[in-house]
């Protein structure tokens, strides 16, 4: 992830452009299109320029115009924005970009596995609480290991490809308590938000809207607490409530990317000094206070730092993982 594109910090034309080529490409052949094609389209990107910085991520605007009715060809899609931008620009305004992606899970669990176990996991930019559930669901790593909950297999299971010098975990992580924060939670008893959640998946992933869909229903059954608040205002006295026998786990992925640099500093800060270990699964650029990045990480890859040391490289979506070395 990157914070220009997040963050509307640049350009429309540039931000749109960005996202096609890091982020889209090679992930939604749609989405690339869209967003390739309206880095050239001087109409549609003075409605974007029309909005707040931090509201004119693609991200955002495609999911709020297909929740509108948007899809298929640019030419369709943006005939769809044109005409009903006035809709659209109001769920852009009232929404904010909030993927929750239980597969992010696989990645996280070798290092969640390695710590001493129970855990207190408090995770920070949580969205619906789908990633404090990693003990609920079932994972199949690409080196045969298969891991699932002590009740027996999930309805949500995550494929997760390993990659060079990347670990499979012993065993599921034990969970003792568990909480989040969120700006605006997403309550999973709430059909709007759990539409609004559907919608941010990307075109052609339809693995990942089935998958929200189960781990949507788990969460309905053992909802994960996730109280409202900014992470650096909420973070230290929700972390005063984790258990001091369980080992504290502050975590994050695909959130700092929305805080500006003065913000994602001063959280540096407090998460490293409290007790117990801070796990942090971010674009590349996103924390440059982590130790210097080998060159081969890609732009669009995520970086998976334990205490702040590097340890791997991560699909953005959970999809795989792969050891990073000589960061230490
Ligand atoms: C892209 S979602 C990621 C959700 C989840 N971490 C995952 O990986 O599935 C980013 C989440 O961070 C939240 N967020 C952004 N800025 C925040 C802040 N300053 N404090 C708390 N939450 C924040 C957003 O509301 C959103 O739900």
């Amino acid at each position: 992830m990157d914070t220009a594109i997040h963050r509307g910090e640049l350009p429309p034309s540039e931000v749109y452009r960005r996202f096609a080529r890091i982020e889209a490409h090679g992930s939604s052949a749609a989405y690339e299109d869209w967003a390739g094609s309206v880095a050239e389209d001087p109409e549609v990107l003075d409605l974007v320029a029309g909005l707040p910085r931090p509201k004119r991520q693609p991200n955002l605007v495609f999911a709020a115009a297909r929740l509108h009715g948007a899809a298929g060809t640019y030419a369709s899609f943006r005939a769809t924005l044109v005409e009903r931008w006035g809709t659209i620009r109001e769920t852009v305004l009232a929404r904010s970009t909030q993927t929750n992606e239980a597969a992010r899970c696989a990645v996280l669990l070798p290092f969640l596995a390695e710590l001493p176990q129970p855990l207190a996991l408090v995770e920070v930019g949580a969205s619906a609480g789908l990633c404090l559930l990693p003990d609920h669901y079932s994972y199949r790593y690409s080196d045969g290991t298969h891991l699932d909950p002590a009740d027996g297999p999930s309805k949500v299971v995550i494929d997760c490809r390993l990659g060079p010098g990347a670990a499979p975990p012993r065993a599921l992580p034990k969970v003792a308590w568990r909480a989040g924060i969120d700006l605006s939670p997403a309550d999973v008893e709430n059909s709007e938000d759990c539409t609004w959640l559907e919608t941010l998946i990307w075109p052609g992933h339809d693995d990942r809207r089935d998958r929200l869909r189960s781990a949507l229903a788990i969460a309905r059954r053992e909802p994960p607490r996730v109280i409202a608040g900014d992470l650096n205002e909420s973070l230290p006295a929700l972390a005063a409530e984790a258990p001091a026998d369980a080992t504290l786990v502050v975590f994050h992925t695909a959130v700092l990317a929305y805080l500006d640099e003065a913000a994602r500093n001063s959280f540096v800060d407090l998460v490293s000094g409290l007790r117990g270990h801070w796990i942090s699964n971010e674009g590349p650029g996103v924390l440059p206070r982590l130790r210097p990045l080998p060159p081969s990480v890609a732009s669009g890859e995520f970086v998976i730092a334990v205490d702040g040391i590097p340890r791997a490289t991560a699909d953005p979506h959970g999809r795989s993982v792969a050891g990073l070395e000589n960061c230490g």
